[in-house]
Order: structure tokens, then sequence, then C-alpha cells
């Protein structure tokens, strides 16, 4: 049964990777999509894409979800045009570098902080409550493996991940009284354009990581959060955890040599 046509979706970082994947799955589920990232023009590319493949309503908003004036603002254009989400996609975010904590850089800490809690906090703050006031809504997080398992030179994007999965948690017994769900998706490794960002755009090095076993594609996790999404009222998926099958805990992968 299809429950995700005609749910309008907020898709944050829809610019890339799981959260562009998101937005093709859903547009193919009959979903009215908003998508915000900071690249504009390639979600105006995608926009003209699902627009042309499946007709629906795709809105768009440049938003970076550290500016909270302008995550309010983008949040505000929506519930004025009476398109409060059904469900939020809590998808922006990164890793930046991968150093000992005595050696990192603290630009990068401020970044992986300010875009995966401070950014999904802002958001969430902009949409929850118009899901409260309405009693309905589905807010899913994407964690990671790595909000549940450290990883040497992880240190703060671990943090901010297990992070997330402390406020999937307390958003969760926040709400309670309220139909609303908040679950998490938590992916281990996805081949994105994430080992770019962490990578400061050293495209060998991110290539190397993928390098010797099949990793998730996008489409995998987009699959798994069309699951979430999908199931009925009365069913919440709290955690989901998605990992190749090469991968056996956030660190140990099978490689072939
Ligand atoms: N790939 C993996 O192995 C993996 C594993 C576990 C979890 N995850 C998580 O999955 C999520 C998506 O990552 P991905 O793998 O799809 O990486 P990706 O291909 O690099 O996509 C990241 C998306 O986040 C957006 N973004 C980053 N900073 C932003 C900001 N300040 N404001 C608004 N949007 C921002 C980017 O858009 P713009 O640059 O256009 O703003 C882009 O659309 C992240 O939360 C990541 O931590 C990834």
């Amino acid at each position: 049964m299809n429950r995700i046509k005609g749910k309008l979706i907020l898709i944050t970082g829809a610019s890339s990777g799981i959260g562009e994947a998101c937005a093709r799955r859903f547009a193919a589920d009959g979903a009215t999509l908003a998508l915000w990232a900071r690249r504009l023009d390639r979600l105006e590319q995608l926009a003209a894409e699902l627009r042309d493949r499946h007709g629906g309503t795709v809105r768009l908003a440049q938003v970076d979800v550290r500016d909270r004036a302008a995550v309010h603002r983008a949040a505000d254009e929506l519930v004025a045009a009476g398109q409060v989400p059904d469900v939020l996609l809590n998808n922006a975010g990164l890793a930046s570098g991968l150093s000992k904590i005595h050696e990192g850089d603290p630009d990068d800490w401020d970044r992986m902080i300010d875009t995966n809690l401070k950014g999904l906090l802002y958001v969430t703050r902009a949409v929850l409550p118009h899901m409260v006031a309405r009693r309905r809504g589905h807010v899913v997080n994407i964690g990671s493996t790595a909000g549940h398992q450290t990883y040497p030179m992880g240190n703060v994007y671990n943090a901010t991940k297990f992070g997330v999965r402390a406020l999937t948690e307390g958003m969760n017994l926040d709400v309670a009284g309220t139909p609303i769900r908040i679950s998490s998706v938590d992916p281990g490794f996805v081949e994105t354009e994430f080992s770019d960002v962490r990578f400061h755009g050293d495209r060998e090095r991110a290539a190397a990581v993928y390098q010797g076993f099949r990793p998730l594609t996008a489409d995998d996790v987009a699959d798994a959060i069309a699951y979430v999404v999908n199931l009925p009222e009365h069913v919440n998926i709290l955690d989901l955890i998605i990992m190749p099958t090469a991968q056996r805990n956030v660190y140990v992968v099978d490689r072939e040599s």
C-alpha cells in the first residue's frame, strides 16, 4: 500500500546523495516535495527533472541549515502557503576531516556540530510545532552507525551522530501524547559525496573509502527510509540501522585485498 502518495515531504540536504535519492523515490511514489540545500542550481535541475517525469509539485528553497533565520524564513513560507510538511527528513549533514582529536581542526568541528546538531535542531524547531498543532507528522532523522560506535579519528563526527541519536530518543519522549512519529535511519558506508566532503575534495582519498567491497547506494538507503515513512500511523520505527553486507560494525569491513 502506498501511504506516501499525496504527502508533503520536506527534505534537507536534497542536492546530493541520500537526500537526492529520497527526493527521486518520494516523487515516484506521488509525494509533493519541499527540497532544501545550499546549492540551488542542483535543486533546480533535480526539480525540473522530477516535474517532467512525475508532474508533481516540487518547492525549492536555498537554505543553509546553520542559518537559523533562513531556516525559519523557509519554514514560515511553507506554513503561510498552507504547506505544513507531513514528513520532515532531517538529512543535511556532513563529516569534515578525519584526524586525531589533538590534531583536529576546530573549523571542521564547528562545521559538523553546527550542521549535524544545531542545523537539525533549528529545522525541527521551525517545523515540529506546526505538526504538533495539527496532531499529524513524522520526523525522520538521518543518524549513522557512527552514532552507535566510535571509530579511530571519528571523534567529533561520532559525537554529533551520538547526539542525533539522543535527540531522536528525546524528541520521541517530548511528543508523547500526540500521534507524531520520530524515527531514525542510521546507515553504515554509503557511496555518495560524503567522503569527498569529509576529505575536502580529495577524490582519490574519498574513492579509497569504498574500495574492495560493495557499499550501500543512496537508493538502498532511500528504500529503507521509504519503508519507515510508508508504515501505518500506529507503527513507529525508532531506529533502523542499515549496513552493506560486507560491513560488520562501524569499522570492520570485509575488503578484498
Ligand atoms: N554516506 C555515508 O556513508 C553516510 C553514512 C551514515 C550517515 N550519513 C548521513 O547521511 C546524510 C546525507 O549524507 P550523504 O551521504 O547523502 O552525503 P552528501 O552526498 O554529501 O549529501 C549531503 C547533503 O547535505 C547537504 N548539506 C550539507 N551541509 C548543509 C547545510 N549547512 N545546509 C543545508 N544542507 C547541507 C548537502 O547540500 P549542499 O552542499 O547543497 O548544501 C547535500 O545535499 C548526512 O547526515 C550524513 O551524515 C552518510
